[in-house]
């Protein structure tokens, strides 16, 4: 069997498009095309096919996208339409392609990459970790009630995107997780995201100005909740209300979304609906550069370090078979190379993963290693549990 890795060009992308509509059980190429012209982090030098003597059984491509990490951003493949032909399974193709991005990415300054799936062996085998994601479901109540008085909510206007681009920029800064979006994206984003289904992108106005956007997708009985931003929490208030009043108008018996924990949007939602907060295992992340890493997530360590400023110890932080030395001087953290007689903190990949997005219990291996107090103290406060969120308008 005679085994080739090629990119992807425009004379093969019709051959593309049709392996993935007939992976995809007979899916519209449409959809695949739209995704891929509508998203600017898409190109075809970051797809690619395997061919087996000579015909093309199996495709994996990687977006180059930007993560928040609140004040930081880490840059991230993105991994999307991981397809092998029906007919040509189980011979190890997508492991073979999956691989190959995985060169790429350490090859082009990608440290971090994300991906949805339910079969989650196959990734594994390749390095990916679960990284469990919160989501919300709320059931929708018989009647919406009113959201607070003067605020207005009107379909969103061309001419309001640039506005609604810094209210996000800003909405997002203390998140962990959620994409970096480019005004480009956003105005090329719609085009796209219409193929999930009945899509509403709505703006909250206050006294006439826009204040904040809620956009849905009625999906049979559920309503999808894409993504929230609000310059207030009062306006993230009126957003849940609205949220809730499509919810009832368009006959949907559930809200769900991925949501970071402990947000106001959480709380908020509350109000309005009986709400559960479940977790998922779809999202995985791979860990392809630590120091890459680290250097994306620096403005938000030292924004961290504002509550324990003090000078301190450095601390090798040794993750599979990587370490950075963390250095802790007045007020800032800088990244180093190890050094004999440093304090070691060790860590699996998927360990790291869990502490960097924040998810509960991931600072026990900090408590039970055998540092100094103070140098887990430090660790403690530039990891700490702030949960993440990766909206589900960015899906990809
Ligand atoms: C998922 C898919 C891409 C796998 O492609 P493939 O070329 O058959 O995968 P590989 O042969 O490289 O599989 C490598 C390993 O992944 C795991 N794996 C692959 N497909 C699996 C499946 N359907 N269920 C469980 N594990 C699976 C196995 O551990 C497998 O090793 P094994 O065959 O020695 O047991 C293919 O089944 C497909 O196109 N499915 C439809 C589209 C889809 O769901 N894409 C994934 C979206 S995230």
């Amino acid at each position: 069997m005679d085994i080739e890795i090629r990119t992807v060009s425009e004379h093969i992308y019709d051959d593309v498009t049709k392996l993935l509509g007939r992976s995809y059980g007979n899916r519209d190429d449409h959809y695949f095309r739209q995704q891929h012209s509508g998203d600017p982090s898409y190109s075809h030098d970051r797809a690619w096919v395997l061919l087996e003597d000579g015909k093309m059984v199996s495709h994996v491509l990687a977006y180059d996208k930007v993560m928040r990490y609140g004040a930081g951003r880490i840059r991230f493949g993105a991994i999307g339409d991981v397809a092998t032909d029906p007919e040509h399974r189980r011979r190890g193709h997508a492991a073979k392609l999956l691989e190959n991005a995985v060169d790429y990415m350490k090859r082009n300054d990608l440290p971090l990459s994300l991906l949805y799936t339910g079969t989650q062996s196959l990734y594994e085998g390749a390095g990916w970790h679960v990284v469990p994601a919160t989501v919300l479901e709320a059931d929708v109540p018989a009647e919406a009630r009113p959201g607070p008085r003067a605020y207005t909510v009107k379909p969103f206007e061309e001419s309001q995107l640039r506005l609604l681009a810094s209210y996000w920029d800003q909405a997002m800064s203390n998140l962990v997780g959620p994409l970096d979006r480019s005004v480009e994206y956003f105005q090329r984003q719609p085009s796209w995201l219409r193929v999930r289904g009945d899509i509403e992108w709505d703006v909250i106005h206050r006294v006439g100005h826009p204040a904040g956007f809620v956009r849905t997708c009625v999906n049979g009985e559920t309503l999808e909740l894409l993504d929230v931003c609000g310059t207030s929490d009062e306006v993230i208030q009126v957003a849940c209300a609205w949220a809730v009043r499509r919810a009832v108008e368009s006959g949907c018996r559930k809200i769900e979304g991925r949501v970071a924990p402990g947000s106001i949007l959480v709380r908020e939602l509350a109000a309005f609906a009986d709400i559960r907060l479940t977790t998922s295992d779809s999202q995985m992340m791979r860990l392809n550069d630590l120091e890459g890493v680290l250097r994306g997530a620096l403005p938000e360590f030292h924004r961290r370090r504002r509550h324990n400023p003090l000078a301190d110890q450095p601390v090798t932080l040794a993750v599979g078979d990587s370490a950075v030395r963390l250095e802790f001087p007045s007020g800032t953290v800088a990244l180093g190379t190890p050094e004999d007689g440093d304090g070691t903190l060790e860590l699996t990949d998927k360990q790291f993963l869990h502490m960097l997005m924040g998810l509960p219990g991931a600072q026990e291996p900090i408590a039970e290693s055998s540092l100094r107090p103070s140098v887990k103290s430090q660790l403690s406060n530039i990891f700490p549990e702030t949960g993440h969120v990766f909206w589900d308008a960015d899906a990809f």
